[in-house]
């Protein structure tokens, strides 16, 4: 069995995950999508990793094969844990790239166990970020065109408090 395994924030889910989720599952006989802690994203998270993995199989439901786990250790101990053969990562533009390449390129000097894949963001989606969505409930927008109507519902609840990541 051929298993991927998609870690990020989450915080929260949008439709450009959707979207990496959607075809990365083709890719693999089962994917894991992990919620996990950025140390860099604890200051502006919205969701703790319980509610993003929540709300995460509430717009997964659907799909077949997909299963959505949550860790706060090392990406590599979770790729052990799930024997997942690769780490998928979505791109949008060049400027994820630097980060994203330090990354792969550090997990790959620990341990050459998996390679990290990457998808190119459909044109839709390139411009799309939890960070970006975060600031416009924060501010009153409307994030409908972005995020699941599930998320939506849930950034209305919480757009005033600030959480915990843990
Ligand atoms: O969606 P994000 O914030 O870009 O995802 C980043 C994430 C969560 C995949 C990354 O921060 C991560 O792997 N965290 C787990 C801890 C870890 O292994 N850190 C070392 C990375 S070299």
């Amino acid at each position: 069995m051929k298993i991927g395994l998609f870690p990020g924030s989450f915080d929260p889910v949008t439709n450009g995950h959707l979207d990496i989720i959607n075809r990365a599952k083709e890719l693999f006989d089962r994917l894991i999508v992990a919620v996990a802690v950025n140390d860099s994203k604890t200051s502006t998270a919205m969701f703790t990793l319980r509610e993003r993995q929540k709300l995460l199989k509430e717009v997964c439901k659907g799909i077949p094969r997909v299963e959505i786990i949550c860790f706060d250790g090392l990406l590599l101990d979770a790729v052990k844990k799930y024997k997942a053969v690769s780490v998928v990562r979505g791109l949008r533009a060049i400027s994820d790239f630097e980060y994203e390449f330090q990354m792969a390129m550090m997990n790959r000097e620990i341990t050459s166990d998996y390679d990290t894949i990457f998808l190119m963001a459909s044109h839709s989606y390139s411009f799309v970020s939890s960070r970006m969505i975060k600031e416009l409930v924060r501010f009153g927008g409307d994030v409908s065109p972005f995020v699941p109507p599930a998320v939506v519902r849930e950034m209305k609840k919480h757009r005033n408090i600030r959480t915990k990541v843990k």
